[in-house]
């Protein structure tokens, strides 16, 4: 495959920030002498209390820990709205855009939010939450879920947002696991034309973490679509109500830059999903740092994230992130594709935004729809271009550049991680040539590296296994209540050093290609599903006695979800029952998790220990047949070629 590299307009190198020049000296600094750059740096925000140590840090298993600025004082919320009042009061902080285009949507100013804020920190303290509390907020896509992330942190509540589309069954396991005795949420949500029962789901996921040992205090339910929905006596309040004549005067707890922040379950290759645990100063540091810089937000621009707050990336880049820098942030309620292909462009065309950062499935998808839903639009506002969540192929690269960007904008390609709190590597637009489906060079303070399987780093160009040789600010610093499971997690496999379990090329001109994930995670339209979480799903379930889940190529999404799915004795496979499955997992963990694929089969291959062997249920799921390998330590080779055959036979 011939390599188009795009070069850095002049215009780019002049705008930006940051010139390749200024580039290659700061990434030096960075990495040369991280205490000095990194209290530089830390000056954009403002501290209660200055600190007088940087970094602190050790990967080494397992004494891993990771502090920065430690004996700094600062507050979150004061950063995304205090400080701004004086100079930006009146300038919209939040531009809320609805689902339904034909309904009104809303602005909101700094001054608004602050007063939001500070009101609803006041209610959560009034219904007894304190500081280190575990509040879960589980909402749609409106402006409350920035007041409630916000007065969180305004008296330092820890958060943990639990994306809308996860059901009761998986909202229930993580209000358990961090012992949440208070949830926000909304009376219902609202998604492409459809609405999403939000409370009938947390009063459900409130009993089962009840029955399990946790106690709920206080439910706030914010009245969005007026749906009629049950309220629980003592336990539940409208938001409406409770804010209504509720002081605005909120002063903002002073927070060790080593409190928790929030906590954000994510998937890993085993178990439950992790309580993934960011805390204060490096974190708020490190987001609104690379949402400068990578975006090359101007006061003025208008910025659009068009992810969910109940991923990372809108924690970082819909709040946290956009918010600390003072810009206007965008916020849809909607989904790209409704109520016709063109919503993108039309909401682009509508509020003239110059900053666009969604995820290749999307991209994916709107191609297959046909260049005429992008070309009838104008989209003449547009500057610069970001991708996140999985590798963006060269195909979809080209589409977005050529007939989103009209050949103009620069695309940022940016990787990263829950873990990470932030964008790792990434182009700078003013910076960085473009090469279609490479995420190019390091971030500041970044220090990637390539091993083989036996932990030897890989020098030059090659391919490997990514891993972080020192620490960031932005990382995360434990997994929630399990500090042991965080340094076994990412500490383990490479002495040393943090594995991200990605898989990488670098090139000769030392651009970083993220091939996709090495490890039991699958990457479902840019959403982090674990094999496991998926099996126990399946195993759940009365009929089935065994399951293996394994992606596939798929399309649109990326990777799919398939599904080999062993059945008690006397259980017959059928189309009912395939559905029943797939119904199941829904409702196990959501409709992310569904199974694209279920097959069913007597047998799965296992070494003559026991073990599955997943290699073998890749290969067979992406109709690679021919490169099955050695299938002689198999307990019963007969297995796979009953396997390839009902493959076969599926199509
Ligand atoms: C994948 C999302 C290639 C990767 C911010 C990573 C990417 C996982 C990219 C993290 C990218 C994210 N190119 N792969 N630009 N961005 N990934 O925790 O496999 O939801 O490990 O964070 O997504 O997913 P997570």
């Amino acid at each position: 495959m011939t390599e188009t590299v795009h070069p850095v307009t002049d215009e780019w190198a002049k705008r930006a920030f940051v010139d390749n020049a200024r580039y290659e000296e700061m990434y030096q600094r960075s990495v040369a002498d991280p205490d000095g750059f990194w209290a530089e740096q830390a000056k954009s925000l403002d501290w209660i209390k200055p600190f007088t140590k940087v970094k602190n840090t050790s990967f080494d298993a397992p004494d891993v820990s990771i502090k920065w600025f430690e004996d700094g004082e600062l507050n979150v919320s004061a950063n995304c709205t205090d400080r701004h009042l004086a100079t930006r009061g009146d300038q919209t902080a939040i531009l809320w855009e609805p689902d339904d285009p034909l309904t009104e949507g809303r602005t909101i100013t700094y001054r608004e939010l602050h007063e939001n804020v500070c009101r609803l920190a006041n209610v959560l303290k009034s219904h007894g939450v304190q500081k280190g509390d575990r509040v879960t907020i589980y909402m749609p896509m409106i402006p409350e879920v920035a007041y409630a992330m916000l007065a969180c942190a305004r008296i330092g509540a820890i958060h943990s947002v639990v994306f809308a589309g996860f059901s009761a069954e998986a909202l229930a396991g993580r209000i358990e696991d961090c012992r949440s005795g208070y949830v926000i949420t909304a009376d219902e949500g609202r998604r492409g034309g459809r609405t999403v029962p939000l409370k009938v789901n947390t009063d459900e996921a409130v009993t089962i973490a009840e029955a399990a040992g946790a106690r709920v205090n206080h439910v706030i339910v914010v009245k969005h679509t007026g749906a009629d929905v049950a309220m629980k006596d003592g336990r539940d309040v409208w938001y409406h109500e409770v804010i209504d004549g509720t002081s605005a005067d909120c002063p903002a707890e002073p927070m060790n830059a080593e409190d928790p922040l929030f906590i954000l379950y994510t998937s890993g290759s085993t178990g439950k999903p992790k309580g993934v645990l960011h805390t204060t100063g490096g974190y708020l540091l490190y987001a609104s740092m690379t949402h400068r810089m990578v975006f090359d937000y101007h006061d003025g621009d208008i910025y659009w994230c068009a992810a969910d707050v109940g991923w990372v990336t809108g924690h970082s880049y819909i709040v946290y992130g956009p918010l600390a820098n003072g810009a206007l942030s965008v916020m849809f309620e909607g989904v790209p594709t409704w109520p016709t292909p063109s919503r993108i462009w039309e909401v682009v065309d509508k509020h003239k935004i110059n900053i666009l950062y969604t995820a290749p499935t999307a991209l994916r998808a709107l191609m297959g729809a046909g260049d005429d839903h992008v070309t009838k639009t104008s989209r003449a506002s547009l500057r610069l271009l970001g991708s996140v969540g999985e590798p963006i192929n060269p195909e979809a690269w080209e589409w977005y550049y050529r007939v989103v960007g009209d050949s103009r904008c620069p695309i940022v390609d940016t990787w990263w991680q829950t873990e990470t709190g932030g964008i790792m590597i990434t182009p700078l637009p003013g910076a960085t040539a473009l090469k279609a489906g490479s995420a190019t060079r390091p971030f500041f303070g970044v220090k990637p590296a390539l091993v083989d399987a036996d932990g030897k780093f890989i020098e030059g160009a090659g391919s490997g296994n990514l891993v972080i040789t020192d620490s960031w600010p932005g990382q995360m610093r434990s997994v929630y209540g399990d500090h042991e499971r965080f340094v076994q997690t990412y500490f383990s496999a490479y002495a040393g050093l943090y594995f991200t379990g990605d898989g990488c090329r670098r090139d000769e001109d030392g651009y970083y290609w993220i091939t996709g994930r090495v490890d039991d995670v699958i990457n479902v339209s840019g959403h982090r599903m674990g094999t496991a979480e998926v099996e126990s799903a399946l195993v759940a379930h009365p009929k089935v006695s065994e399951a293996a889940v394994v992606g596939y190529p798929h399309d649109i999404k990326g990777q799919g979800i398939y599904a080999y799915v062993t059945l008690m004795v006397g259980e017959e496979p059928s189309d009912e029952l395939q559905k029943e499955l797939k119904q199941w997992v829904r409702k196990e963990i959501g409709p992310i998790a569904q199974p694209d694929l279920i097959h069913f089969t007597p047998g799965l291959p296992k070494t003559r220990s026991g073990k599955i062997m997943r290699r073998i249920l890749r290969k067979v799921a992406a109709n690679e047949f021919d490169t099955l390998g050695d299938t002689s330590t198999l307990a019963d080779p007969g297995v796979v070629n009953d396997l390839v055959e009902a493959r076969k036979n599926n199509g």
